[in-house]
This record gives structure tokens, sequence and C-alpha cells, in this order.
């Protein structure tokens, strides 16, 4: 849906936003990959909303742009192609199913590893698409495969 703001003129990018594409090509599109400030990062259309994360997968760098989008337990997640993790579009949380074996029959319940990708805030100005980057200090385990270090090994393979 069309809709043009009477305040644009006045809106610019957030401080240390990445520009990423005009939004009717991403949405077209639907997955954009992007080297922004250093970083790899996947943006993708789902449902029309925009989503942003780190592009590698954290368990071995798998390519997250090639994956599906499912729903588990209520919450969208993108699948990688590699091994099938499962990440929360929304927070980046892993999911995995456990199986609590003294239950008859074994049922198997969802739940969480905690965050393990680096999902990015994404702005929509003028229909122009931004990354903002989640700056927690914290350590997230799909930082690893956007080092230097990690590029110099994928660049040489
Ligand atoms: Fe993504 Fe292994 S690299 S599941």
């Amino acid at each position: 849906e069309e809709q043009t703001s009477p305040t644009s003129s006045s809106s610019s990018p957030p401080p240390s936003s990445h520009f990423i594409g005009r939004k009717e090509d991403v949405v077209q599109a639907k997955r954009v990959t992007k080297l922004v400030g250093g970083r790899d990062v996947l943006v993708l259309c789902h449902q029309g909303k925009l989503h942003a994360m780190d592009m590698r997968c954290y368990h071995t760098g798998g390519p997250l742009q090639e994956g599906d989008i499912e729903e588990f337990d209520g919450r969208m997640c993108i699948v990688c192609p590699w091994h099938k993790y499962k990440i929360t579009l929304a927070e980046g949380e892993g999911l995995y199913q456990a199986v609590n074996p003294s239950a008859t029959p074994p049922k198997p319940t969802w739940r969480s590893k905690g965050v393990k990708q680096r999902v990015h805030q994404v702005t929509e100005i003028n229909r122009d698409v931004y990354v903002t980057f989640n700056d927690s200090p914290d350590t997230i385990d799909s930082d690893f495969y956007q080092t230097e270090r990690y590029r110099a090994t994928i660049n040489k393979a």
C-alpha cells in the first residue's frame, strides 16, 4: 500500500544506519544480502514485514538467505539450509526440540537456546530501507562469521 507522508522532508535515516535498498526492490526480491559497515546482513521480507540479521548462520556459517521460513511453536523462524537449525526472525533465538524421556509417550517440546543470531533493526524512510546494527556488547554466536579472519578463510577456499 502506497503511502505518502506529509512530513517526509524532515525525516532522515537514523544515525549509524546503513542503506540497503528501495523498499519495492527488497519486497520483490524477498531476500537481500549486503555487506554494510563490515557486516554481511540479510534483509528479508516475510508477510509484508521486514527483518534483518547476520547473513551467516551461528552454527557453522550457513547461508541463511537460502533458508525457508517456517513457524515453530508459534514463532516465525528461518531454517538454515545446511543443518536445519531454526532461528526466530524477531529475536535470533535458536530453537530446538527437547524430548522428555520420562513422559509416556515421550513428548517433544520446543525450547530456546537463547539469542544466537544477531538480529538488526530495520527502518523504512521514504520507501528506502535502512539497517541499524544491534550493538549489544555481549558476544552473540553469529558474530564469529563476521570477522575478517573468517572471511579470509572462505575467500581462500
Ligand atoms: Fe546453519 Fe549448521 S550452519 S545449521
